[in-house]
């Protein structure tokens, strides 16, 4: 789960990360109040999206004067970043910026542990960064149990190549980003830029927090997140359907029993894709688990179908406790249940407990959407090839 800025930015401040004071519109007219609020000359004026590069996309801009933050700030809600579009912008007083530095701490997956990742030539994006200048990008693995104590943050700032006398401020900051990945249950925290002011201060300007959402049972102030989730929200709808979904960047919706063959079955049809024109690639992961009945059924693809960019459905069923007979029943109810709705065509496999009776059920159903193939296969070459001609 990714926080807008502005939610990283209350994070930051509740565990006493020093961050600028923050406040959020949705329209012009509110960019003007906050604006009087923030009662100082010049601002900052920034899209909240889940996304990166937002000042390179026109989504941070310097504003002064009421009038001036007004014009601005209906420019940036009138954006749409990389596919997203722009709701709410926050304003902040613009700052003095004397230095910019790179600092994160994150989910090492290969390395199984925790990493900080630290550099005193910020401003640029860190993946140039790490490209370009590999040997200006420090990495540290922290210990899970540790973290960053005040020996490993002054471990940090030495090999970073921080002067000297920004040691004990940058120190201090980092081991307060360390409680906030902590305690926060986060998989990334990420301030890019930290800066130094013109008057010696060291301040987050900006964050990037990812929450692990395995560990929501125990974080009830996340349901204030949930909200705000914006475009990206399928996962949220998913979620409160109860459905096991993940989404993807591809146009091929992906539907399975069982989270290994719903793996499986993503990389059957990117194999299937990889040759086509546009190569169509899975649009999400999607496990029914056992039990798919019509409703379960007609939530996926109606979940799936709502994603504009997907272009066909693979549905792919091993029949275990649940027959196929019960899916097949499920596939053609759901379809009834969705009307309209339902408007991509459906290539089904099915196979294991029950399949002759399920495949006949599909046959008798005639309906104009399902096709029906033999094999996991087949199937995934014929909704990678729909895919494909739908682009
Ligand atoms: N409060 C601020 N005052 C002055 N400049 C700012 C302020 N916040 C951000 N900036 C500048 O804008 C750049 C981009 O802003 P940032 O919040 O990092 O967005 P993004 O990383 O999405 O481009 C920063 O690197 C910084 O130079
Ligand atoms: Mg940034």
């Amino acid at each position: 789960m990714d926080l807008l800025e502005y939610q990283a930015r209350d994070l930051f401040e509740q565990f006493g990360v020093p961050v600028l004071p923050g406040r959020i519109a949705t329209t012009p007219a509110e960019a003007r109040a906050a604006y009087d609020d923030l009662g100082v000359d010049l601002v900052v004026i920034k899209a909240q999206v889940r996304t990166g590069g937002r000042g390179k996309a026109g989504g941070v801009k310097l504003a002064r004067g009421a009038d001036a933050v007004e014009k601005t700030a209906a420019e940036i809600l009138a954006l749409d970043i990389k596919g997203h579009r722009v709701e709410t912008v926050m304003l902040s007083p613009g700052a003095d910026i004397a230095e910019e530095y790179y600092f994160s701490i994150l989910l090492d997956r290969a390395a199984g542990g925790y990493l900080a990742m630290v550099s005193i030539e910020g401003g640029m994006d860190i993946e140039t960064l790490a490209v370009e200048r590999p040997e200006a990008l420090v990495k540290v693995p922290l210990d899970p149990v540790e973290g960053i104590t005040p020996t490993v943050a002054q471990r940090i700032v030495t090999e970073a190549g921080f002067l000297p006398d920004d040691h004990r401020a940058v120190g201090e900051v980092l081991q307060t980003l360390w409680r906030v990945f902590h305690e926060s249950d986060a998989t990334l925290v990420e301030v890019n830029p930290l800066v130094k002011t013109g008057s010696g201060d060291i301040i987050a300007l900006d964050g990037k927090v990812t929450l692990d959402g395995n560990a929501d049972f125990r974080h009830p102030e996340w349901e204030q997140y949930s909200e705000t989730t914006g475009d990206v929200d399928l996962e949220r709808q998913a979620r409160e359907l109860d459905l096991n979904y993940v989404k993807l960047d591809g146009s091929i919706g992906v539907i399975g029993n069982g989270a290994g063959l719903v793996m499986s079955s993503l990389d059957v049809v990117a194999a299937a894709g990889a040759d086509l024109p546009g190569a169509p690639k899975p649009a999400n992961f999607l496990d029914i688990g056992g039990g798919a009945s019509a409703t379960v059924m007609a939530n996926g693809l109606r979940i799936i179908m709502s994603d504009p960019q997907v272009k066909s459905v693979f549905v792919n069923i091993f029949g275990g406790i649940t027959a196929c007979n019960d899916v097949a029943n499920g596939i053609v109810h759901a379809l009834d249940m969705l009307g309209d709705e339902a408007r991509l065509p459906i290539v089904v496999r099915l196979d294991g407990n029950s399949v002759d009776v399920g495949k006949a059920i599909l046959a008798e159903a005639r309906h104009p959407l399902i096709i029906v193939k033999n094999t996991m296969d087949e199937a995934a070459r014929a909704a990678a090839q729909l895919a494909a001609e739908g682009n």
